[in-house]
């Protein structure tokens, strides 16, 4: 009991010090600053400095789990001769050669063959740089994005984000050369054929319109939606507009960082559309939880036309390409990403049988292990319920995230390592939250 309160105190004293030595303003600083403050991971499973569990199944970036023994040996025996830095002599290490090689390897068609790798340190950045890539490659200006979309925090990624238009709004002018399309969403019965195709008109007619087809040097998009709240489009969407973007020169640039490497059930989730995009951008897992951020591109677009964009210190860490590299095997080992859809799928349907049960839930939606629960209008507007289901589900000890263009959905996303009691403790926890949300 005493122990109890000592903790209690430091856990206190530690949140003090981090409100006055940190800026908590930021979105994610702010999300950090929940009432968590952990001191070890292991798997799904965070323990906080009071030594409460909690299961993580809020988490983007982390495929294998936390601290996965296999990436734990890698990094520390290889630390050892590669922890260094900088351009001189590291650029060329094994670990970057492999890890490119074996990226390569789990791509579609065009960018397994002839496909290259560039690296940098975070999915904005592969982003960022993807962009400047297409305009420097095409020689045009004109970058059409999607409503919904997100890309990360960078001055050319807030320029192409469809979401969250407040945190863009201080950056208006590096909005220029860029426009946005309607991004297809199933919402209110709305017929997803029809709506889609009005989508694909709007696209096309922004082309004889707002930006003509030769200014336009890429279109960048998420296969399926995530923040906006799992928006899931069809195939034939994607192949109309990847017929729209060839037939007009228009590179297409697939932002993979949360959905690649099996998130969606497939290695990447264009995989499920029968799309090859031009440009493929990684981020979050990729580097097995170190910092690292990978471009895939056909190689005639790369070669020549990165300089200058790509070229951080600290792009492609050796250790970080090590982790990545580990994290590969392991998922292709145990043969993680066809587990990720037949467990998506079991979880699917499970939540959608609990969620049945609740009025407080409109529909659940699935990818992979991708989910999302949109929760009714009623006392939601803001995202009011969707809050409290988070807080109430922090306190049964289970981690998920609020999303949705009005953050009033709840994003269910556990590692690839998930195992099916874990998903169905979840489950029940998530049944008794509802039961009194
Ligand atoms: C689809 C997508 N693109 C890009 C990013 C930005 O990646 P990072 O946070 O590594 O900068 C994110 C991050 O959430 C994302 O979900």
């Amino acid at each position: 009991m005493a122990s109890d309160v000592l903790l209690l105190r430091k856990k206190q004293s530690l949140q003090k010090r981090y409100l006055r030595a940190l800026s908590v303003e930021a979105v994610f600083e702010k999300q950090r600053s929940r009432n968590l403050i952990a001191s070890s991971a292991k798997g799904l499973q965070i323990t906080d400095v009071t030594g409460k569990k909690f299961l993580d199944f809020g988490n983007s970036m982390v495929l294998l789990g936390h601290s996965h023994p296999e990436i734990v040996k890698v990094v520390t025996e290889r630390a050892a001769d590669l922890l260094v830095g900088g351009v001189p002599g590291w650029t060329m290490v094994e670990p970057r050669v492999l890890f490119a090689e074996e990226l390569k390897s789990h791509m579609p068609g065009r960018l397994n063959g002839h496909g290259k790798v560039a690296y940098c340190s975070s999915g904005a950045e592969a982003c960022d740089y993807a962009l400047g890539l297409a305009r420097a490659y095409t020689k045009r200006n004109m970058i059409i994005s999607f409503s919904g979309g997100y890309h990360g925090f960078t001055g050319a990624t807030l320029a192409v984000n469809g979401i969250e238009p407040w945190l863009a709004a201080h950056r208006t002018p590096s909005r220029d050369g860029t426009v946005t399309a309607p991004y297809p969403e199933s919402r209110d019965g709305r017929d997803k054929e029809k709506h889609e195709a009005y989508c694909i008109e709007k696209f096309r007619e922004m082309l004889d319109t707002v930006a003509s087809p030769d200014e336009v040097a890429a279109t960048i998009f998420e296969p399926v939606e995530v923040m906006a709240g799992l928006r899931i489009p069809s195939a034939a969407f994607w192949q109309q507009i990847f017929g729209i973007c060839k037939k007009n020169g228009i590179l297409t640039i697939a932002d993979e960082v949360f959905t690649g490497l099996g998130k969606t059930g497939r290695f990447l989730a264009v995989d499920h559309f029968g799309v090859e995009p031009d440009v493929v951008c990684l981020g979050k897992g990729v580097g097995a939880t170190l910092p690292l951020g990978v471009i895939v591109s056909r190689a005639e677009v790369l070669d020549d036309h990165l300089k200058p964009n790509c070229n951080s210190s600290s792009a492609g860490n050796p250790i970080s390409c090590v982790a990545g590299l580990e994290g590969l095997k392991v998922i292709k080992r145990e043969k993680l990403v066809k587990r990720a859809a037949s467990l998506g799928e079991y979880f699917l349907a499970r939540l959608r049988e609990v969620s049945g049960r609740h009025d407080a839930v409109k529909e659940v939606r699935g990818i992979g292990l991708i989910l999302c629960m949109e929760l009714n209008a009623s006392g939601n507007q803001h995202g009011e319920k969707a809050q409290k289901l988070v807080e109430m589900m922090f306190d049964e000890g289970i981690l998920v995230a609020r999303n949705g263009i009005h953050r009033n959905m709840i994003r269910v996303s556990p590692p690839l390592v998930v195992k099916r009691e874990q998903i169905d403790q979840f489950v029940v926890k998530m049944n008794t939250v509802l039961s009194s949300l």
